[in-house]
C-alpha cells in the first residue's frame, strides 16, 4: 500500500511538454482542487490519497481545508506518482505548506488496493490507448479487472485509474476526480459509466460550459462519487468555468436519470427545463429516429480524390466519354445547405469549376481515358493506399446514389439534402438510403421537417465535438438522430409544404435559425408536441450546446462565454 516513503536515488530534473504528454501531466488549477478537496475531505481525522499526484495540487488542498476544521486531527495525507521529479517538486511543496505528507514514487497499477482511504481525490493522467500500450496498459487493464470492470483495449488511461482508485476507498468513502468529458460519450467509458453507478451510492458530475484546462484541448467533468451500494440516477451540477466553482452548492444538484448506465450519458449536458422538453419530443408519437425512416451509410473513398474527380472543362479536355464519367456531389459539403440538390445545382456548379464528375471508365477503358489512367500511373495515383489494394486500381468501388446526402462534419448542425440529382457521393458526406415504405414521403419532405430544435439538439447529443469545433456525425450516430416520424410527418405534410418557399429562402440566405423556427412552428407547435415555452428550451439548449461545442474547439485566449455567443448568434439571426 501507498504508505511507506520510497526513497528515490536519482532525481530526473529533466522535464519537457513531450515528456509531461507521454505520462498525461497537466496539473490541475488551484480552484478546481480546493473544490473537490472542499466536498470530499469531511473530518480533520481523513486519510487522503492522491493516485498520479504530479506536484501534489489535491494534496495540498485537502491540507488546507483540514486546518479549517476546530481540530487537526491525525490527518493521512498519501501520495503517488510515477514520475520522481514531480514527486520530489510535490515533497517540497507539502513540506512548504507545513503538510506532513507522504509521496510515493511508483507505478499507481503496481500499487496494492487496500480499502483504508475516507477520500481518493486527484485528476488521473490522460493517455489515448495509442499511447498507453504494452505492459502499461495490461497492468492497467488486470487492476480494473479486479473491480470486475472489463475495459477494451481501446480505453484511455484515465478509465482503469478511476476504478483502481475506487478500490483504495473505505466503504462508503468518497472519489473526487478530475475526469475527460469523454466519460459521458465514449463506448470504451461504458464499463467505467456501468461500474460508477453500481459501486457507488451518489454520483455527482459538475460540468463545465468552457474550458477549464488551458491549452489543452479536452473538455473535463468533475466525479464527486460517494458511499456504496449503487444508485440509478446521477446528480447534476453546471458551472462556466473553474473560478465559478467557489460559488456552486453541491447540494443544488439536478437529479438526472440515465436511460440506460452503460449507455451515453450526452443528455445529462441539457440544462434541466430543455431536457425535459427533449425527453417530452422524443418519446412521443411525433419523433422516431433517422434509422427509422433507412440506412446511413459511408460515401465512396476513391483513395485520391484529386485524380477521380472532374471538373466538366477538365474532362472535355481529356475527352473523356460520358460512360466514362459518373454524377457526383464534389467533394465537401458547402454545397449542401438547401433542401434540395439538384441537375440543375450541379450543373451551376460545374460550370463555375467544381469537380461534379467521377472517372470511372468501364472494363475496357477508351483511348483518351487509357491516357489519362497513364497520367495517374505517372503521377503515383495507383501506389496511394486505396488504389494499390484493388484492381484495376482506377476503378472506384462504387457507392449507389443514395436518396437523401447528409453532412458528415457541421460548423451549426448535420444536413440533410434531397439528392433530387441522383449524383454520387463522397465519403465527405453520408448517403441516405431510405426503405421503401419511407422513400416517397422523406425524399419530399424529411430534409425540411429536420430543421427543427429536437433534433438541432438532438445532433449534439449523439453526435461528438470534433476539432475545431466541428460535430461529426457517425453513420451509427446518424441513426440514433431525432427526427419526426414517417406518421408525424404526413399528419403534418400540407403544413409543411406550405412553409417550404420561406423556409428555402431562410436556407438561401444563411438563416438557419428562423429557418428551423418555421419548421418548429408546424411540427412542434401546431402538432401540440410541445408549448412555446418547451420550444424556447429547446432553441436555448441548441444555442447553449452549439456554443459549448465551438468555445471547446477554440483556443482558451479567443474564448467567448457561451452565453455570449448564443446572444451574437440570436442578434446575428435577427439581423
Ligand atoms: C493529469 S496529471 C495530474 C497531476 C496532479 N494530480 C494534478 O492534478 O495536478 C497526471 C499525473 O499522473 C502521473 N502518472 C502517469 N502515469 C502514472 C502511473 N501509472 N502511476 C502514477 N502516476 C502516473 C503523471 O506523471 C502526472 O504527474
Amino acid at each position: 500500500m501507498v504508505g511507506e516513503t520510497a526513497t528515490v536515488s536519482t532525481v530526473e530534473h529533466v522535464d519537457t511538454d513531450a515528456l509531461r504528454k507521454a505520462r498525461g501531466a497537466f496539473f490541475t488549477p488551484p480552484e478546481v482542487a480546493a473544490y473537490v478537496a472542499r466536498w470530499a475531505v469531511r473530518s480533520a481525522a481523513d486519510c487522503v490519497l492522491e493516485p498520479s499526484c504530479g506536484e501534489a495540487a489535491f494534496l495540498l488542498a485537502a491540507h488546507e481545508r483540514v486546518q479549517t476544521f476546530p481540530s487537526v486531527g491525525p490527518t493521512r495525507l498519501d501520495g503517488v506518482e510515477l514520475h520522481a521529479a514531480s514527486a520530489h517538486v510535490a515533497r517540497a511543496v507539502l513540506r512548504a505548506a507545513g503538510a506532513s505528507a507522504r509521496v510515493r514514487v511508483s507505478d499507481f497499477f503496481a500499487v496494492e488496493p487496500e480499502p483504508s482511504y475516507d477520500a481518493v481525490i486527484g485528476n488521473p493522467p490522460y493517455m489515448r490507448y495509442q499511447d498507453f500500450a504494452g505492459a502499461d496498459r495490461a497492468a492497467s487493464r488486470r487492476a480494473a479487472l479486479r473491480a470486475g470492470v472489463a475495459l477494451t483495449g481501446l480505453a484511455s488511461s484515465w478509465a482503469a485509474f478511476t476504478v483502481h482508485s475506487a478500490l483504495f476507498l473505505k466503504p462508503g468513502g468518497r472519489l473526487g476526480l478530475v475526469l475527460p468529458a469523454e466519460l459521458l460519450s465514449v463506448n470504451y467509458a461504458a464499463q467505467v459509466r456501468e461500474f460508477l453507478m453500481r459501486r457507488f451510492a451518489r454520483v455527482r458530475l459538475v460540468l463545465f460550459t468552457e474550458r477549464v484546462f488551458p491549452g489543452v484541448l479536452e473538455d473535463v467533468v468533475l466525479l464527486l462519487a460517494e458511499g456504496s451500494g449503487g444508485t440509478d440516477h446521477c446528480e447534476l451540477l453546471q458551472v462556466q468555468d473553474a473560478d465559478a466553482l467557489a460559488e456552486l452548492d453541491p447540494e443544488t444538484a439536478a437529479v438526472w436519470t440515465p436511460t440506460s448506465t452503460s449507455g451515453k450519458w450526452t443528455s445529462a449536458l441539457l440544462p434541466t427545463a430543455s431536457a425535459a422538453a427533449y425527453a417530452a419530443a422524443t418519446t412521443g408519437a411525433g419523433f422516431s429516429t433517422l434509422h427509422t425512416w433507412g440506412e446511413t451509410t459511408l460515401g465512396m473513398v476513391t483513395g485520391a480524390n484529386k485524380f477521380f474527380t472532374l471538373t466538366p472543362a477538365q474532362a472535355a479536355r481529356l475527352g473523356l466519354a460520358d460512360d466514362e464519367l459518373l454524377p457526383l456531389s464534389p467533394p465537401g459539403s458547402r454545397h449542401l445547405r438547401g433542401l434540395s440538390f439538384t441537375a440543375h445545382m450541379r450543373a451551376e456548379l460545374g460550370r463555375e469549376g467544381s469537380a461534379t464528375l467521377l472517372f470511372r471508365p468501364p472494363a475496357d477503358p477508351s483511348p483518351a481515358a487509357q491516357a489519362y489512367i497513364q497520367q495517374g500511373e505517372e503521377e503515383g495515383v495507383d501506389a496511394a493506399y486505396k488504389c494499390r489494394v484493388r484492381s484495376p486500381w482506377w476503378r472506384v468501388p462504387l457507392v449507389v446514389p443514395a436518396d437523401l446526402l447528409l453532412t458528415y462534419m457541421n460548423a451549426d448542425t448535420p444536413r440533410l439534402t434531397t439528392n433530387t440529382a441522383g449524383a454520387h457521393h463522397l465519403n465527405s458526406v453520408h448517403g441516405v438510403y431510405l426503405t421503401d415504405e419511407h422513400r416517397v414521403l422523406g425524399r419530399e419532405l424529411l430534409p425540411l421537417t429536420s430543421l427543427n430544435s429536437v433534433t438541432l439538439v438532438g445532433a449534439e447529443i449523439v453526435g461528438r465535438a470534433y476539432g475545431g469545433g466541428m460535430l461529426k456525425l457517425e453513420p451509427r450516430e446518424a441513426d440514433d438522430l431525432p427526427v419526426p416520424s414517417p406518421a408525424g410527418v404526413l399528419e403534418c405534410a400540407d403544413a409543411l409544404r406550405a412553409v417550404r418557399p420561406r423556409v428555402r429562402d431562410h436556407l438561401r440566405a444563411g438563416r438557419l435559425l428562423d429557418a428551423v423556427r418555421l419548421v418548429d412552428q408546424v411540427i412542434l407547435h401546431d402538432s401540440s408536441a410541445l408549448d412555446a415555452a418547451g420550444i424556447s428550451d429547446l432553441e436555448q439548449a441548441y444555442a447553449m450546446l452549439a456554443a459549448r461545442r465551438r468555445a471547446r474547439g477554440t483556443k482558451a485566449k479567443d474564448r467567448v462565454s457561451p452565453h455570449a455567443m448564443a446572444l451574437s448568434r440570436r442578434a446575428q439571426d435577427q439581423a
